[in-house]
């Protein structure tokens, strides 16, 4: 039985070129998808890199969810910044971390972060599909789509908005 009742979702947005970011920001602002991303994750646990933290609009995290960032600088394992902001060595202890406080959590990238966590997986996979080619110093790899694939994710739901398509996958094969 696993210690782990948590269930491990992650949201994320590309362009058609699969570009992610540029400049540590993402490329677009699209209301709507910001809105969904919200909507989405909202009350629940999200799991982010450090430069992903530190692109965010809020100094303390996003509101009302508990922002859990991975880090490899030492001085910071374990500590706080503020009541909704905590540090993590590795994407396994922010699962741990995520599994104390919440049944729900969201990786929410970037590059690094979606590329290495995928196989935790037991959830959701949102993705929204900008309908630009952005110029982007940060993309999403072709292996990853991959890797959905071989973990067997199905697509649950499809919906075509005016600027960007949205999907959900389901991870059908057991972790
Ligand atoms: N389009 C989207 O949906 C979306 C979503 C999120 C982010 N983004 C974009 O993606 C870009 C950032 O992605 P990124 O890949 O450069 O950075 P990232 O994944 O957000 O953060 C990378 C950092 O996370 C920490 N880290 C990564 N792997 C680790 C590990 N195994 N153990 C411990 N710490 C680890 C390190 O922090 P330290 O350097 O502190 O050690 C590393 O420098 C930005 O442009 C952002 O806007 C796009």
């Amino acid at each position: 039985m696993s210690i782990l009742n948590i269930k491990i979702n992650m949201i994320l947005a590309h362009d058609f070129g699969l570009g992610i970011g540029i400049d540590n920001k993402l490329p677009w602002k699209i209301k709507e998808d910001l809105d969904l991303f919200k909507h989405i994750t909202n009350g629940h646990a999200v799991i982010m890199g450090r430069k992903t933290f530190d692109s965010l609009p809020f100094v303390r995290g996003l509101p009302n969810r508990l922002n859990i960032v991975i880090t490899r600088d030492e001085s910071k394992h374990g500590s706080t910044d503020g009541p909704d902001v905590i540090y993590a060595d590795s994407i396994i202890t922010a699962i741990f971390i995520a599994n104390k406080h919440h049944d729900t959590a969201f990786i929410i990238g970037g590059k690094t972060i979606y590329e290495d966590s995928l196989k935790f997986v037991n959830g959701n996979i949102y993705i929204t599909t900008v309908k630009t080619n952005h110029e982007c110093d940060t993309h999403i790899s072709e292996d990853f789509f991959r890797e959905m694939q071989d973990l067997q994710f199905t697509r649950l739901f499809y919906y075509d908005y005016d600027k960007f398509i949205f999907t959900i996958h389901k991870r059908i094969k057991d972790i």
